[in-house]
């Protein structure tokens, strides 16, 4: 999808400026199958020390997984993303063991790493004609809880995953909402050499 907004600075691969995250889902279950695809990608990404910190936590949609991820959902959320196919919770490991060593030490990149295994997801997802939308806003301690989650772990996003559908099913302020966004101009997110950016 080309808009006035998704017209990069420079030219690139068309998959970055087609990737989009929509809220309104046609309500199909994704199978199984096409799920581990998408995480098949995930699982390809790069990580400090190939340590592959990140781990998911799926439910389809239709089974008791995909509701207790549901109802870790912020409100707003919750008004679009139970349509979905799939729940996806994106979480990263933030320790671990090093032999010789007494207590286990932090992985410093699992943040970041776990954010390259998301991107693979979502350009996974786009190349098989679906989309992923991630979501920040969901209650962390509650899915923790509910899922067994241990405190070596950290929460990053909770991903709704499917097949777009029509906005007219979204609540109006959402409807307006349902289109690509723009992005700050590439002369106000890099530098040359030193902190000085431009606007
Ligand atoms: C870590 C993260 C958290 C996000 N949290 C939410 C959220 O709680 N609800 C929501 O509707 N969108 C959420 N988004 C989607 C962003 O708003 C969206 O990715 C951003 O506006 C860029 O738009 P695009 O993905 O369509 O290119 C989140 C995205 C990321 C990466």
């Amino acid at each position: 999808m080309t808009t006035d907004v998704r017209q990069p600075d420079f030219r690139i691969d068309p998959q970055f400026t087609e990737r989009w995250s929509p809220r309104a889902f046609t309500g199909e279950a994704l199978d199984r199958g096409t799920l581990m695809t998408i995480l098949e990608a995930a699982r390809w990404a790069p990580s400090g020390s190939n340590l592959q910190p990140w781990r998911f936590i799926y439910g389809l949609r239709g089974t008791p997984a995909f509701e207790t991820l549901a109802s870790t959902l912020a409100e707003g959320n919750r008004a679009w993303a139970p349509q979905a196919g799939a729940l996806v919770l994106v979480l990263s490991r933030t320790q671990r063991v090093v032999p010789g060593k007494e207590q286990p030490q932090p992985i410093v990149s699992h943040a970041f790493d776990a954010g390259a295994a998301w991107m693979s997801l979502a350009l996974q997802a786009q190349a098989l004609g679906l989309h992923a939308h991630a979501m920040g806003g969901f209650d962390r301690a509650m899915a923790r809880e509910l899922l067994g989650i241990p405190n070596d772990h950290e929460l990053h996003a909770v991903v709704a995953l499917g097949r777009r559908g029509d906005a007219s099913q979204l609540p109006p302020s959402l409807q307006e909402r349902e289109r690509p966004n723009g992005r700050l101009p590439l002369s106000a997110l890099v530098a040359e050499g030193r902190f000085e950016f431009g606007s």
